[in-house]
C-alpha cells in the first residue's frame, strides 16, 4: 500500500482567482496554464494499519501544520477506497515552498496520484484532476502536461470542474525563466486572498464577466502558435488579477520592488524584439515565458535586475506520473 509520484508546478497564463463554492473548491473562472519541467515535487505515500494518525514530512522535516491539508486530501482518497488506514507521507520540493511558485499545485497533484496508486484505485486523469482540485484549484491542472485548460464546470457536484490538456509540451516547446525575488513564504495564501477579493474588490464582477474572452483569446493564440498574441493576453490577464488584488481591502500587494523592475525589464526586452512575456502569481516571483532561442538573453538580463536572488530555467513539462 505504498507508491511514489512526481508532479511539476504549473504557471497560469489565464489566472484562476475566485471561488464560486468553497466546500468543493469550485472556481469562479476557468484558467489556462503551462506545466513546468525542471521544478518538481516528489511524494511517497504509505498507508499503514499501525499508524494512529497521518504523518507528513516535507523536505526532511516533520510538518504538523501542513499535515492538516494533507490529511483532508487523504480523506477524499480513503473515502473512495473505503479504507480508514492512516498514512505516512514524505514529500520533497526542489524549489521554495509557498513562495508563489505553485508548490501546492505540484504538491497535491503528486499526493493524489501517489495515494490513489497506494490504495489500488484505478482512477482516470480526469478523476485525479477533480480530486486534486478539491485540495488546490491549480493542482487540477498539474495532473496534465503541456498547455492545460481548467474548465469552470457547471455541475453542482463539481464533476466537470476539471482540467484537460490542449497541446503537449513538444508541440510548442517554449521556455520559462523563473525569477526568484524573495525566498520568504507568502503571508496571505491564495484561498484567503480570493475570499477577501470577492468580498471587497469593486472590480470582482468585471473580472468574472471577462474571463471567457481571455481564455478564448489565449486558446486562439496557442492554436495558431502566435507568441505575441499569447504575450498580450497573458500579461493583460496577469495584471488584471493583480489589479483585483490591489483593489481588495485590505490591499493584497504580492509584489516587491524587484518584481516591478523585472516586469519593466521584460517589457523592454519585448519592445526591442525579444520574444518574452511575464506572468506573476500570488507572490513576488516573476515567470518569464520566452522562445528557446532567447532564453540565455532573458536570463542574463533578469539576473542583472537589482534585488533578483536567482534565475532558473525550465522547459514545458509532462503531467504527474508514478515513479
Ligand atoms: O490553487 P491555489 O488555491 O493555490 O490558487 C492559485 C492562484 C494563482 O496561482 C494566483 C493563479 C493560478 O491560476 O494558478
Amino acid at each position: 500500500m505504498q507508491a511514489t509520484a512526481q508532479a511539476q508546478p504549473n504557471i497560469a497564463l489565464i489566472k484562476y482567482w475566485g471561488k464560486r463554492q468553497t466546500k468543493l473548491n469550485l472556481p469562479a473562472v476557468g484558467s489556462l496554464s503551462i506545466t513546468l519541467d525542471s521544478l518538481w515535487t516528489r511524494t511517497y505515500v504509505r498507508f499503514d494499519s499501525g499508524l494512529e494518525k497521518d504523518e507528513f514530512h516535507l523536505n526532511g522535516q516533520l510538518d504538523t501544520i501542513r499535515c492538516r491539508r494533507v490529511s483532508q486530501c487523504l480523506d477524499l482518497m480513503r473515502r473512495r477506497a473505503n479504507i480508514s488506514y492512516c498514512a505516512a507521507v514524505v514529500s520533497e520540493n526542489n524549489f521554495p515552498t509557498e513562495a508563489g511558485l505553485a508548490s501546492s499545485a505540484s504538491g497535491f497533484a503528486a499526493l493524489v496520484l501517489a495515494s490513489s496508486k497506494a490504495l489500488g484505485l484505478d482512477l482516470t486523469d480526469e478523476e485525479l484532476s477533480e480530486i486534486a482540485r478539491q485540495s488546490s484549484g491549480s493542482a487540477a491542472r498539474s495532473i496534465f502536461g503541456g498547455f492545460v485548460e481548467m474548465e469552470l464546470g457547471h455541475c453542482k457536484d463539481g464533476s466537470d470542474a476539471i482540467a484537460h490538456p490542449l497541446i503537449g509540451p513538444e508541440e510548442w516547446p517554449l521556455h520559462v525563466v523563473v525569477v526568484i525575488t524573495s525566498d520568504r513564504t507568502k503571508i496571505i495564501g491564495s484561498t484567503e486572498g480570493m475570499q477577501r477579493t470577492s468580498l471587497s474588490s469593486p472590480y470582482y464582477q468585471a473580472w468574472i464577466q471577462n474571463h471567457v474572452s481571455d481564455i478564448e483569446a489565449a486558446k486562439h493564440a496557442i492554436a495558431s502558435r502566435d507568441f505575441y498574441a499569447l504575450a498580450d493576453i497573458s500579461e493583460h490577464n496577469c495584471l488584471k488579477m493583480h489589479g483585483l488584488a490591489l483593489s481588495t481591502r485590505p490591499a493584497l500587494i504580492y509584489w516587491n520592488g524587484a518584481t516591478v523592475e523585472c516586469m519593466n525589464c521584460v517589457r523592454d526586452l519585448r519592445a526591442s524584439g525579444t520574444a518574452a512575456f511575464f506572468t506573476i502569481d500570488a507572490g513576488p516571483q516573476v515567470k518569464v515565458v520566452c522562445a528557446p532561442s532567447e532564453t540565455q538573453k532573458v536570463m542574463d538580463a533578469l539576473r542583472n535586475v537589482p534585488g533578483v536572488l536567482c534565475v532558473l530555467n525550465s522547459c514545458i513539462g509532462q503531467g504527474a506520473r508514478l515513479l
